[in-house]
């Protein structure tokens, strides 16, 4: 099972991917939360991607790609016969890049699945979200508030906000989404790929939606 979940920033790409990688065991990969990673060690590639992500940019394609490519490429992917992307790809030659990924494998995608959900409900979603900074669990003040006020029920750690989840940068991200990714929308359509589901529902009626989605990719 190869699929891409596609949407805009706050959509709930990263919610659903991880419930569709534990109901088809194939792997998650965030390239938002690899670029996160390497930020937070401090690698050569998390200074560089951070001067984008701070913004709300884009990293450029070369980097993003390599990175996609190195982390297909890796023995988990084949042992779990498959990968469910999230955040990539989000301009039109990193779909293109993608393709051409695949197709040294002689591999294809199954189905984009692509969450729509309208940028009010967007911007919301994003500016109350919480995360935690140790293992990275998702929260949201009103809609999937901790237990404890500001701490993770995982590990106990203390909550922060995304520095690209202020309003200012939210705005940036928005712009950037309508010009450079949703493009990839009839970009995939007329590759007879998209599915279209949606993201505005409650999180575990979406995830339903996706998963009949792409059951029907199989059917097919
Ligand atoms: P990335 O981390 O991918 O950011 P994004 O696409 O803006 O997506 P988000 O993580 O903000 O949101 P999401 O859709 O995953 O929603 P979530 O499930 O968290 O990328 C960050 C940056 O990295 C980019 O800006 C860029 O700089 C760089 N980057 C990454 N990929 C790149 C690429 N391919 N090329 C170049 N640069 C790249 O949900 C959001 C909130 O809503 C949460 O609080 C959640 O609890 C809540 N929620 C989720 N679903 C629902 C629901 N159904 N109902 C109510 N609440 C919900």
């Amino acid at each position: 099972m190869r699929l891409v979940l596609l949407g805009g920033p706050g959509a709930g790409k990263g919610t659903q991917a991880k419930a569709l990688a534990q109901h088809w065991h194939i792997v998650h990969i965030s390239t938002g939360d690899l670029f996160r990673y390497h930020r937070d060690h401090g690698t050569e590639l998390g200074v560089l991607a951070n001067q984008y992500m701070a913004q709300g940019q884009l990293v450029p394609d070369e980097v993003t790609q390599k990175m996609v490519e190195d982390r297909i490429g890796q023995s988990d992917v084949a042992a779990q016969g498959g990968f469910v992307l999230d955040g990539f790809p989000r301009t039109v030659p990193q779909a293109q890049a993608l393709s051409g990924m695949l197709a040294s494998q002689h591999q294809q995608l199954d189905a984009v699945l692509y969450i729509s959900v309208p940028e009010e409900i967007l911007e919301e979603r994003l500016v109350g979200r919480r995360v935690c900074p140790q293992c990275q669990a998702n929260y949201h003040v009103t809609f999937h508030p901790p237990q404890v006020v500001d701490t993770c029920d995982v590990c106990g750690t203390a909550l922060i906000q995304r520095e690209d989840d202020r309003p200012h940068t939210v705005q940036t991200r928005f712009r950037v989404y309508q010009e450079q990714t949703s493009p990839l929308i009839a970009f995939y359509e007329k590759l007879g790929l998209l599915r279209t589901v949606d993201g505005s529902q409650p999180p575990e009626k979406v995830t339903r939606a996706l998963a009949a989605a792409v059951g029907t990719v199989a059917d097919d």
